[in-house]
């Protein structure tokens, strides 16, 4: 049998595809994962890492093509990490997203049996991203094709793109993406052209100078509104003067760009926020629509990224709420309301927590945008604001039924121990992260909570990711 030690050549069939998208095979009994391999494949690959339980490799070649291969249509394919499962079927991609579910919750929730029904596919699997976020960068990566054809002279010390894998100091530019529209593919061109004759630095972590950080472009799917967002270091009167130039030029030059904002981070986090916002063309905002509801989105909030993926997510939190007109629903981590207003006419009253002032804001008008005049919004951490919403004059009732939506992390252990106190009959736990929710999931049913069912959403294909919408249902009763 061939050894498994770092550096050794290895022969595998590759059978699934591992929670984060690498394909697993075996050597005798020992488990390996190989980055960028697909189910079905032969592959041909070297030990990159040795551990007593597992080893991780890379591809050298493939032997045996695997029969749910497919071309990629992305010329960016090979250097960029957008889209790592594009050379998938889309079916595949499904099936092996499915069994990933059902595996994380067996193994980091101790689940035996769990009811996780076939993913629902994303509306659309192209061009169905609402929002990108592009990074100004000092190191350009060159891909084989762009050394090959001599492209090697060109500018490298500016570039305006997406991370290269594991690469975080070099940023790839695109000629053209398949995730975002043929818009955000022109605003971000005539960004890049201005900017990289601007005689301003891209930002780098490495020295923490430069003046470019972000670019974050935003767009009504269902409404045809486009925010354009620029995120930058602070270099006083000289930056903004800088950053409204572009965006005079831009509005004039691309047509479609209905606000512009300028945003001014001067912290070390590499992160597309700031301290600083300031409106140069426009209101600020965009809205778009999740069937019948119409949302105020500002550059702050949070707002599903597919924007018809977010309709069938919505549409099963409804069915899974099962709502009857009497319920009082709380929406935790509730972004600009989305959620909890899109429940509103089955409700008797709902109240949203957010973190996110902007947020809140939204939410609020939103409301009001929807005629929905029994919600109540309120900004805070989770932890500390969750028990603020029966005190403080809000006297808002216990729960009948809750929605939980946190970011990756999942939920604080104070909040775990804060829904269970509340004891509604059933909640509605929507999570963009299978191991965080696995986790959480065995606190719940440890607690008197049983998970009846699990539905994932494909929001994010051809990559790794898959969102989840599940029921608990209160087997305790109220205390
Ligand atoms: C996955 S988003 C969900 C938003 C909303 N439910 C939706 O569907 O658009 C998670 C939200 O939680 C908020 N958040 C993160 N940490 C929080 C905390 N500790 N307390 C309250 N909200 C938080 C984020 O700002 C974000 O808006």
């Amino acid at each position: 049998m061939t050894s498994v030690k770092k550096g050794s050549e290895i022969e595998l069939t590759i059978d699934s595809l591992a929670f984060g998208a690498e394909g697993v095979g075996k050597v005798g009994e020992f488990v390996v994962f190989v980055r960028g391999a697909l189910p079905g494949q032969r592959v041909r690959a070297r030990i990159t890492r040795k551990r007593k339980s597992h080893a991780q490799a890379r591809v050298l070649d493939v032997i045996t093509p695997s029969p749910y291969q497919t071309p990629p249509r992305c010329q960016h394919f090979d250097d960029c990490g957008g889209c790592s499962l594009q050379h998938l079927q889309y079916e595949k991609q499904l099936s092996e997203k499915h069994q990933q579910v059902i595996d994380v919750l067996h193994r980091l929730g101790g689940f035996k049996n769990p009811e996780v029904l076939p993913p629902a596919a994303s509306p659309e699997i192209f061009f169905y991203r609402n929002k990108m976020e592009f990074t100004f960068g000092r190191k350009r990566w060159l891909s084989r094709a762009e050394i090959d054809s001599g492209e090697q002279a060109a500018e490298r010390d500016f570039a305006l793109g997406l991370h290269v894998p594991g690469r975080y100091d070099r940023i790839l530019q695109l000629n053209a993406c398949y995730l975002q529209s043929e818009l955000s593919d022109a605003i971000r061109r005539f960004v890049f052209r201005f900017s990289s004759a601007s005689g301003m630095q891209a930002y780098s972590t490495e020295d923490h100078r430069g003046f470019w950080r972000f670019l974050v472009i935003r767009e009504g799917k269902n409404t045809g509104e486009c925010l354009v967002n620029v995120v930058t270091a602070d270099a006083g009167e000289e930056g903004r003067t800088l950053v409204a130039e572009l965006a005079e030029q831009l509005v004039t030059a691309v047509s479609g760009v209905s606000t512009v904002v300028h945003t001014i981070n001067r912290q070390k986090a590499q992160v597309a926020s700031g301290q600083e916002a300031h409106v140069l063309y426009g209101p600020g905002y965009i809205h778009d629509k999740l069937d019948e509801f119409t949302y105020r989105i500002s550059a702050a909030s949070f707002f599903q990224t597919n924007t018809r993926g977010a309709e069938v997510l919505y549409r099963y939190v409804r069915e899974f709420a099962g709502l009857t007109g009497s319920e009082t629903v709380y929406d935790l981590y509730c972004g600009a309301g989305t959620i909890g207003i899109y429940l509103s006419r089955e409700a008797k009253h709902v109240a949203g927590i957010e973190l996110i002032p902007e947020a809140i804001d939204d939410a609020r008008i939103n409301a009001e945008l929807n005629n929905a005049g029994n919600c109540t919004f309120l900004c805070g951490d989770l932890k500390d604001t969750l028990a603020e919403l029966r005190t403080s004059g809000n006297s808002v009732p216990a729960p009948d039924v809750i929605v939980l939506d946190p970011p990756r992390a999942g939920l604080h252990p104070q909040v775990v121990s804060q829904v269970v106190d509340l004891a509604p009959q059933r909640f509605v736990y929507v999570s963009c992260n299978p191991a965080t929710f696995a986790r959480d999931a065995r606190l719940f049913s440890d607690n008197g909570f049983e998970l009846v069912k699990v539905q994932p959403v494909d929001m994010f294909p051809h990559t790794a990711h898959i969102e989840l919408v599940t029921l608990f249902a209160n087997t305790r009763g109220n205390p």
